[in-house]
């Protein structure tokens, strides 16, 4: 398959592809998707061959209006919550989950009684939603564990041949994918951190969760409330390990460590005290400006062959430096060295 690359004013031939139940990588405001018609399970099914990705993962389906979710009769009920958050975060990097109705094919709900829903903030992907006149089903762009593409040049290095098109729409603000939330439990709680902070979403809905597998690896035999948070995720080809303790610690461990197969993922402050390869997500405490830049720093680490370890420092738990810290930890496989401890 010729894998066509399309720029922003050819929207039109995007919503075609989607339309005749093709597969299109779609600019969003987290990173780039790979998109399909919802309600055609055959089309839903080509992302699935084209990523490599389990069946039983299920996808989100994007929206370009809130009444869309009435409109396709994608949900059952809108509970309050929904409104609640809608307002005050929509458009944007939140995905919300609830109970589906029997209008979602069983490819995109894999299995389960709910479905999560999203309207994301990027122009773009807004007019190619409503130029297909349907939601789309929308998984990150990138084949299976590999880290998420945040420009069209990551989406086809993953993807090339295998899909009909990507649209070009430059460098994804947020970086990291949204955060998902189900609001089909009693407490709303959040199964993976994004762009939306946790302590945002308490301000509007007062008890928020967050669900064990954010931090932690799931114990053997607990079943995922987000299927995807239990596979290894995000990971280069090189060994990442994360590094717990304080900045001196870090740098005198990273520096007795050194040698030309060695890269530090690191922030800006410490650039200048290194002595190996570095790539710096941005200053220490700019949560936003290191979530940017994680997914492509991952994939730049990959384009150096001879890099076979990366020492991370373990990230903040603080804002959005919370979905730093769980893409991390994925790439790590959730090896973590505790500098105190050596
Ligand atoms: O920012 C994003 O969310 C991007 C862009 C393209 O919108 N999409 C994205 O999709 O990250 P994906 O498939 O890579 O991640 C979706 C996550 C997976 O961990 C999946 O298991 C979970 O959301 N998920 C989807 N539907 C779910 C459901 N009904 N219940 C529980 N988890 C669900
Ligand atoms: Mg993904």
């Amino acid at each position: 398959m010729n894998t066509q690359v399309l720029d922003k004013t050819q929207v039109n031939t995007a919503a075609e592809i989607l339309k005749k139940g093709g597969v299109v990588g779609i600019p969003t405001e987290t990173v780039y998707g790979l998109a399909a018609d919802a309600l055609n399970g055959e089309a839903v099914a080509k992302i699935f061959r084209a990523k490599g990705r389990p069946m039983d993962n299920p996808l989100i389906v994007h929206i370009a209006d809130f009444g869309d979710i009435e409109r396709f009769r994608l949900v059952k009920e809108i509970p309050e919550s929904a409104k609640k958050l809608a307002k005050a975060f929509w458009p944007g990097p939140l995905t919300m989950i609830m109970k589906r109705t029997e209008v979602i094919p069983r490819e995109v709900s894999a299995g389960l009684d709910t479905v999560a829903v999203r309207f994301p903030a990027h122009p773009l992907a807004q007019e190619i939603i409503r130029a297909a006149d349907t939601p789309l089903a929308a998984p990150s762009a990138n084949l299976s564990g590999s880290p998420s593409p945040t420009t069209a040049r990551h989406v086809l290095n993953d993807m090339d041949g295998k899909i009909d098109a990507v649209l070009d729409g430059g460098m994804s603000e947020v970086g990291v994918e949204s955060t998902v939330i189900t609001l089909a439990a009693d407490v709303p709680r959040v199964l993976r951190p994004g762009g939306v902070t946790v302590e945002q979403l308490r301000e509007v809905l007062g008890e928020v969760e967050v669900d064990d597998a954010v931090l932690h690896q799931l114990k053997e035999g607990v079943t995922a409330a987000s299927p995807g948070m239990k596979y290894k995720h995000y990971a280069p080809k090189a060994n990442v390990l994360l590094l717990k303790g304080s900045d001196e610690q870090y740098i005198s461990y990273v520096n007795a460590h050194a040698g030309d197969d060695v890269c530090a993922l690191c922030c800006d402050e410490d650039l200048l005290l290194l002595r190996v390869k570095t790539l710096s997500l941005g200053r220490r405490t700019d949560y936003l400006t290191q979530a940017h830049h994680l997914f492509d720093c991952l994939r730049r680490i990959d384009e150096n062959p001879t890099v076979h370890t990366v020492y991370s420092r373990l990230p903040s738990t603080e804002g959005v430096g919370l979905a730093v810290y769980n893409r991390l930890i994925r790439a790590a496989g959730f090896e973590v060295i505790d500098l105190e401890a050596v």
